[in-house]
């Protein structure tokens, strides 16, 4: 917080200081009372400079040539790691389908199977066969496919089928169980897993097939969402591998495969079991509510954790796991979170102290990495100490504000802001204008969720600030691009102090990320436009 005040302007300062109910940890709702009315309030009035737009409705140009460059480089990037014919992978006994993380054998060994870095990257593979029908890449996705029951079924040190073996996270890459010491089981990946397969039945439906022909793939998804169904509540290691416990991705992905599952295994006839899926996912849903810390005002990654419980997976788990009832991207919970995660990682990696606040004042994008406490550099033998942004993490909040985005520049309800979302707004409000709505009373200030300000739809200031979001947004991407190099390539970290990339190289999730990322700017692109052509003045 410190740092933080030395970086901005004296009066964004002073707001930044009164406002941030997570710097202080405000405990009790009588400072809550106290500190936020009177300094919104006159934050409003005495704020001179107008944030302006960085956005005139011309597009930087090299950026969006960046853009389509990197989406067809990542999906080659994706594809180079897929055996057994990818580029990275070839004539290295790597199983049909099997997706290696990363080509990278030594300082870090990557050079396995992951459940959850494979069904991912699969998902990013089925939606393009759905948009395009490519004949090739549903030639990968079969044989991705074809590894699922073989994987199942291959004892290992989780277990066997039917017998816990399905929480196993990591295989050898010619689909041999890997027996040495491991964060075992992981959760989410059958979770994740039974998504993939699922969005498969999707896409070969829309390209013509039958449910009735797609009865191999049920017996394949059934396992998977029984095993979700069985163990979403025990404990089991997260995503990260390190702590074992109960986990906000796991479980947010374990919500969407319930969901999904209960609506194709009743397609395929299975009624008994899409009533059961349906009662563990109302579950899952209730459970995910304790995720959320009213103190702290962020959800935390895992419960009773002795961390900050600040993490880039509790965006992942939006990203992957969220739905429009429970925590979607664009909810303020998400959004609150997405605020402290950044606010922490701005301060904490040397290489972010460079791009801090642009000239307008608008916060500028940084380098963001799993969560605060995290000291893994990646398996290199260099500052092997400490922890470094990751593409990925950068990349899931890019994705995650278009996807705020979307839903902001589709919604006809303006701008609300509430207590919570407060430190993620106003920075992008200009300080002249009134708002069309406030309620700084003490009953709003006393609740987290209490409205404060509020911007009619179509008013110039909302109209901004989805704008202004949207830049902030191509402001992660532009790191991404800062970081990678002049192929495209993307390893798993970037130097903390240097920049450079660092870890395991080629990493296929990474690439996955950015391309997700990248296709949600699309759809945040189409939302925007649907927008100025209904509200005709923008
Ligand atoms: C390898 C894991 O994959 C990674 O997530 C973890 O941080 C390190 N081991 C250190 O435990
Ligand atoms: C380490 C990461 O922490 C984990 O999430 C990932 O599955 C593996 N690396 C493989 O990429």
């Amino acid at each position: 917080m410190r740092l933080l005040s030395a970086l901005l302007p004296a009066a964004t300062c002073a707001f930044a200081l009164v406002i941030e109910p997570t710097a202080g940890h405000i405990r009790d709702s009588v400072a809550l009372s106290n500190i936020h009315r009177p300094s919104v309030f006159s934050w409003l009035r005495k704020q001179s400079s107008i944030l302006t737009a960085t956005e005139d409705g011309s597009e930087d140009a090299d950026f969006v040539a960046w853009l389509s460059l990197q989406s067809a480089l990542s999906f080659e990037g994706i594809l180079a790691n897929i055996g057994p014919h990818g580029a990275n992978v070839a004539g290295q006994n790597v199983k049909p389908g099997v997706v290696v993380a990363s080509p990278s054998r030594e300082h870090p060994n990557y050079f396995y199977y992951w459940v959850r870095d494979g069904a991912i990257t699969m998902r990013a593979l089925v939606d393009e066969y759905e948009m395009t029908g490519n004949a090739s890449v549903k030639a990968i996705i079969d044989a991705y496919v074809d590894n699922v029951r073989s994987t199942q079924w291959t004892s290992n040190p989780s277990g066997q089928f039917g017998r816990g073996g399905l929480g196993e996270p990591k295989f050898e890459v010619d689909g041999r169980a890997f027996v040495g010491t491991w964060g075992r089981p992981q959760r989410d990946g059958p979770a994740l897993r039974a998504i993939t397969l699922i969005s498969y039945v999707r896409a070969l439906q829309h390209h013509g097939a039958s449910i009735d022909s797609l009865n191999y793939l049920y017996d394949l998804i059934k396992p998977d969402l029984e095993y979700t169904s069985k163990f979403w509540a025990s404990p089991g290691f997260d995503l990260w591998e390190e702590q074992e416990g109960l986990h906000f991705f796991t479980a947010m992905v374990q919500y969407k495969a319930l969901l999904l599952g209960e609506q194709v295994s009743s397609d395929f006839s299975d009624q008994g079991a899409a009533r059961w899926y349906h009662i563990q996912a109302n579950g899952v849903k209730q459970f995910l509510l304790s995720f959320w810390d009213e103190e702290r005002g962020y959800i935390v990654e895992t419960l009773a954790t002795a961390r900050s419980g600040l993490d880039a997976a509790l965006l992942l788990g939006a990203i992957h796991g969220g739905s429009e009832t429970v925590f979607p991207m664009h909810s303020d919970m998400v959004i609150a979170s997405l605020q402290a995660l950044v606010a922490d990682m701005r301060l904490r990696y040397p290489v972010n102290l460079q791009d801090s606040y642009d000239s307008n004042d608008v916060p500028a994008a940084v380098g963001i990495g799993r969560y605060p406490e995290d000291v893994y550099s990646g398996g290199d033998l260099i500052n092997s100490e400490l922890g470094n942004p990751w593409f990925l993490c950068t990349a899931a909040v890019a994705h995650t504000l278009y996807g705020l985005v979307e839903y902001l520049a589709l919604s006809n309800t303006g701008l609300m802001i509430t207590n919570l979302t407060a430190d993620f707004y106003l920075p992008f409000i200009s300080r002249t204008i009134e708002p069309d709505y406030y309620d700084f009373s003490a009953s709003a200030a006393w609740s987290r969720s209490a409205t404060i300000l509020g911007f009619k739809p179509g008013s110039r200031e909302t109209e901004q600030v989805i704008s202004n979001i949207f830049h902030y947004a191509d402001g992660f991407l532009k790191i991404v691009r800062k970081h990678s190099d002049a192929e495209g390539n993307m390893s798993e970290q970037f130097d903390r102090q240097t920049g450079f990339m660092r870890g395991a190289s080629q990493l296929t999730w990474s690439f996955e990320s950015v391309l997700g990322a990248i296709k949600m700017r699309q759809r945040a692109v189409e939302a925007i436009k649907k927008r100025r052509a209904y509200y005709k003045r923008f």
